[in-house]
């Protein structure tokens, strides 16, 4: 057997690969090898067409060359730097994202993972106000480090008891699936009244921050209806409670605007980024005001890792918003946002069974349902829909036990790239629904 086929490169992987994958446990193909632009290649020789950005850090398209010039760039001149003196890369690197940040967000702290930074956000909070207490709405996905799971309600808590105290789940704005029952508008907002009054009931007196995403991707593309990250940032701010917005998968062009709080004229006390930040390297930041930083700063807060400003990582994340600026990425996610919404409506008319298409720009979701009316959720469908597609070449992710699918283009996507896509789905539920029903449900 050749060295480095896909069977003998499985073969050590069993052997040596901790299997901890989020979606994936069993060790099988494809293994990857290279890519470019929206496509990536297995050792097979076999192309797919990646509708997941890699791990969503792949927005710009993988290995786009102002990225690539400028890590091989920061390999001939500083890999890594001493972590508590400053260098040139990461004071331009904070100069420029403060440049993209809603106004008044001007402090960076710059770390390695989502997770990292959604941690760091919460001592930030916690030295700020002196509290403890951080809430989250319960479809949210903040990363695997442990405050960040403990405020991860989407799941994955199982077998990690007992978590963080002062970990609090909301109610989430799923109004597809309201769990009040309630209907928007006329609802009022009704899940963040409640919410609140769980949050006060379970309170020490020492509350902190609320910790959300403005559009929850894992959780199930779910986006928040209008108004309601305004209302929260008011609740918030009623208890001395700092509001966190993690934009790691929303934020710096993905949704249409450079973040999505822009979208709903909020300004948030902290911003986390992470994914595409680096153009696929590995970097993360929480930015925060001025005063915020101040006044935890003189609390003795120290934060840092060994890797936390090195300057290939920095190089990488100004070139990324140097892409992201230059090559207008907030238009180009309309763009394709458009596009591809226009294709998911058009088989959302042809199949019953796609019960609501959601989210915008490069992060657009449908859930599945047996029924419109019953809306039970589709969960065989959608694992079928995704194999069928997988096995030919199409790479998105199911969320919800397979009644959400999930499409995150990169913003290389072409227009050809995506008709092809929505080909195949279209293609995957005929078959899928024929093969189920004896006939295409119409
Ligand atoms: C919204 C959000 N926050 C945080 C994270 C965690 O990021 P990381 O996996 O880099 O720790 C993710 C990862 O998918 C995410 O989607």
């Amino acid at each position: 057997m050749a060295k480095d086929s896909e069977a003998d490169l499985l073969t050590r992987a069993r052997q040596y690969s901790f299997r901890a994958r989020m979606d994936k446990c069993e060790i099988a193909g494809p293994v990857f090898v290279s890519g470019q632009g929206s496509e990536v290649e297995d050792v097979t020789g076999k192309r797919w067409l990646d509708f997941n950005s890699g791990q969503m850090c792949a927005a710009l398209g993988h290995n786009h060359p102002t990225v690539t010039a400028a890590i091989k760039q920061a390999c001939d001149t500083l890999i890594h730097a001493h972590s508590s003196y400053f260098n040139v890369q990461e004071i331009r690197l904070a100069e420029r994202l403060a440049g993209v940040m809603p106004a008044g967000l001007q402090k960076s702290l710059f770390l390695q993972s989502g997770s990292d930074a959604n941690e760091a956000a919460v001592m930030i909070a916690r030295r700020y106000t002196g509290g403890y207490e951080v809430a989250s709405p319960h479809v949210s996905f903040h990363g695997m480090s442990d405050t960040a799971r403990s405020l991860t309600f989407a799941g994955w808590h199982g077998g990690h008891g007992p978590l963080p105290a002062g970990s609090y789940a909301m109610v989430a704005p799923y109004c597809y699936r309201c769990p009040l029952r309630q209907t928007f508008p006329a609802c009022n907002f009704a899940c963040l009244d409640t919410s609140f009054e769980l949050i006060d009931a379970q309170s020490t007196g020492r509350p902190a921050a609320v910790m959300t995403e403005p559009l929850f991707s894992a959780g199930g593309v779910i986006e928040p209806p209008p108004g309601w990250l305004k209302r929260l940032q008011e609740l918030c701010r009623e208890r001395g409670m700092l509001l966190i917005l993690d934009e790691e998968q929303t934020g710096l062009g993905k949704l249409g605007t450079m973040f999505a709080c822009d979208a709903e004229g909020v300004v948030p006390d902290m911003i986390t980024v992470a994914k595409h930040f680096g153009g696929g390297i590995s970097i993360s930041a929480v930015t925060t005001t001025a005063a915020i930083e101040e006044k935890v700063v003189a609390s003795g807060f120290i934060n840092t890792h060994s890797h936390s400003n090195d300057p290939l990582a920095c190089a990488a994340g100004i070139a990324s918003l140097d892409v992201i600026e230059g090559e207008d990425m907030p238009a180009k996610a309309r763009a394709i946002g458009a596009r591809f919404k226009g294709h998911l409506d058009a088989l959302a008319q042809r199949y019953e069974a796609i019960g609501d298409v959601r989210g915008r720009g490069l992060l657009l979701g449908i859930e599945l349902v047996e029924d419109r009316h019953s809306r039970k959720p589709a969960h065989a469908l959608g694992q079928a829909v995704s194999r069928y597609c997988f096995e030919r070449g199409l790479i998105f992710s199911q969320r919800r036990q397979g009644s959400v699918l999930r499409f995150v283009p990169p913003m290389s996507t072409t227009d050809e790239q995506l008709d092809r896509a929505a080909q195949l789905l279209d293609d995957a539920f005929r078959t899928t629904l024929a093969n189920q029903c004896g006939k295409p449900k119409a």
